[in-house]
């Protein structure tokens, strides 16, 4: 299985011609090192939450790729009013699709959906696990450290984890998180897109120390997954 990071929280999963987007803000987005145009053909477009660093270019790809829009049932309500196709989930709950199985979880943070002027899509925010030819990828979407995340502790192959502090986690909460969830491999995200949220990930290495695997990527670069 592999994982390319596309700039701030923004990553392509694939396996087997099997290939799913998480959080697709490429447009406007100044870490990206693609537009929306230049990715291959996807399945699905997985989303943690509906702020526009991470709905991003959902709507407009899933038109594009004849691919299902996976969200919290209010997000994805939202995603299918302006023309996506769409699966509505809640936290908690998994559903097995033809290209593996998503499970939505608790997260922590805002839930206004970008581009909604009444309000009425907000919604929770949530963190992603997504299984793809028996791999399993947690996303954890922005969110503050909870206790929450010990439930999947052992579960997971690969996390994704954001350290750029001040709308989410730091590098010392989120290597807290690498301790409650105990995977084999962790790449951070969500940091060094904007001044106000920069972050050291050498120091989110040297805090995870021998608990995980830290793998720091730029964009473009990808992790595969053996
Ligand atoms: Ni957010
Ligand atoms: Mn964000």
């Amino acid at each position: 299985m592999k994982a390319t990071f596309h700039g701030h929280a923004c990553f392509v999963v694939e396996r087997d011609e099997k290939r799913v987007i998480i959080d697709p803000f490429l447009t406007g987005n100044p870490a990206a090192d693609i537009g929306p145009d230049q990715l291959p053909r996807l399945d699905a477009i997985l989303l943690s939450h509906g702020h526009g660093d991470h709905l991003g270019d959902a709507v407009a790809l899933s038109k594009r790729h004849h691919a299902v829009v996976v969200a919290t049932y209010e997000l994805a309500k939202f995603c299918a009013d302006h023309g996506a196709t769409t699966h509505g989930m809640h936290i908690g709950g998994a559903h097995q699709f033809p290209f593996g199985r998503v499970k939505l979880v608790p997260a922590f943070h805002g839930g206004q959906v970008e581009g909604d002027k009444t309000g009425s899509y907000t919604t929770n925010p949530c963190g992603v696990v997504v299984t793809i030819g028996g791999k399993t990828v947690y996303h954890t979407g922005d969110t503050g450290l909870t206790l929450e995340m010990q439930l999947l502790a052992g579960k997971i192959d690969l996390m994704l984890v954001p350290i750029g502090d001040n709308y989410t986690m730091g590098v010392e909460d989120a290597a807290r998180a690498v301790e409650f969830v105990k995977p084999k491999s962790v790449i951070p995200m969500h940091y060094n897109t904007w001044d106000l949220i920069s972050a050291d990930p050498q120091e989110f290495r040297r805090l995870v120390g021998n608990r995980a695997a830290v793998t720091i990527l730029s964009p473009g670069e990808s992790y595969t997954l053996s």
